[in-house]
């Protein structure tokens, strides 16, 4: 379980909530909760947008990738939901949430309830997935599929995988940069750079497939 906090009140209060979560959990849930629980809190993230303001190349280049769109509201999304909806036991009009569109895809209902089921695009086909039934995506999913996620409150600033995912929370460095330096995965955080990737990409899940050919440099390989 992977906890980082810059402040010690948010510590605690992270700490107090990953005993509570042990104590009325098994142990097959917990690993779900890998990934990146906010380093701070809420306030202090800004969300990606307003880095683009002064980091244009990299936010276009983070956006050509698939790790900046593949959650997305149903609202903001034009045109058919994909997927064979002749024979799915999901009722279409539910649909809330979209999570992925390449290989699988998943979806939550208007109180974030998670769809027992997965469409996958390949073999065409609605796969059961039982252990989601009534699982809240901001609990299950958000942890590697939003940013600055706090599971007390549930509250998040975006969906997907952030400038903020991998460089901490940028509010500050935003408004007074000289003041206030990011973290670059791999150069300054005193860290390898899978490091970072692997909060979620990690090894109990094929997850850290999509990592075996990181060349070592994130940003301007396209994708
Ligand atoms: C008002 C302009 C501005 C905004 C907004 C801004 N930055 Fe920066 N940032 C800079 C400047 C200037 C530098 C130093 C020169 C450079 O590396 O481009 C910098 C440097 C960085 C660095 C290198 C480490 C450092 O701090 O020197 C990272 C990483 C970074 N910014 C990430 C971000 C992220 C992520 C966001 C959005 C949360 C963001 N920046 C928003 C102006 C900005
Ligand atoms: C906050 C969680 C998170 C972090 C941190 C993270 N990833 Fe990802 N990554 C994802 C998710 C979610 C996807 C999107 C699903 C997909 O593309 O199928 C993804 C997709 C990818 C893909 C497939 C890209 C594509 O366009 O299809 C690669 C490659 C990848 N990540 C590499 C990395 C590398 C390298 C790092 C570290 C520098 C990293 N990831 C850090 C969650 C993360
Ligand atoms: C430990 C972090 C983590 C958690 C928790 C997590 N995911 Fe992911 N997920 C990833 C990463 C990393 C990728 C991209 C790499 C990959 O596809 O292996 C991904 C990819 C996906 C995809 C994309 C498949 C595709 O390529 O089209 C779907 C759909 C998905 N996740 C759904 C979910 C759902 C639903 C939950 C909650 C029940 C969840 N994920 C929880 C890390 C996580
Ligand atoms: C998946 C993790 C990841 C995401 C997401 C990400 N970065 Fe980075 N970023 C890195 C890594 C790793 C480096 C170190 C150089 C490299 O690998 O390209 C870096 C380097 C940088 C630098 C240059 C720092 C220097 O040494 O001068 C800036 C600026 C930056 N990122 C801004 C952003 C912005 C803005 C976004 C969002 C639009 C973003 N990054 C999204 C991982 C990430």
């Amino acid at each position: 379980m992977i906890v980082k906090a810059r402040n010690n009140t948010a510590f605690a209060a992270t700490t107090v909530l990953l005993l509570l979560f042990i104590n009325t959990s098994n142990a097959a849930t917990q690993s779900h909760y890998e990934g990146i629980i906010a380093e701070s809190s809420i306030e202090d993230y800004v969300g990606s947008k307003a880095c683009a303001e002064c980091h244009q190349d990299k936010y276009e280049d983070w956006s050509g990738k698939h790790m900046s769109d593949f959650v997305r509201y149903r609202r903001d999304i034009s045109g058919q939901l994909q997927g064979n909806w002749s024979n799915s036991p999901i009722d279409k009009d539910e649909v809330f949430i979209i999570m992925g569109d390449k290989k699988k895809v998943a979806f939550a209902d208007k109180n974030w309830r998670l769809f027992p089921y997965q469409y996958h695009f390949k073999k065409r086909e609605w796969q059961k997935r039982k252990k989601w039934a009534n699982q809240d995506y901001r609990l299950r999913c958000a942890p590697c599929h939003t940013v600055g996620l706090n599971l007390s409150t549930k509250q998040f600033v975006e969906f997907n995988v952030g400038c903020e995912s991998c460089h901490g929370p940028g509010r500050k460095h935003a408004e007074a940069r000289e003041q206030n330096k990011m973290k670059v995965p791999g150069v300054t955080d005193g860290q390898k750079v899978l490091f970072t990737c692997r909060k979620c990409h990690n090894d109990k899940r094929n997850h850290a497939r999509a990592i075996k050919k990181f060349s070592g440099i994130f940003h301007g390989k396209g994708k």
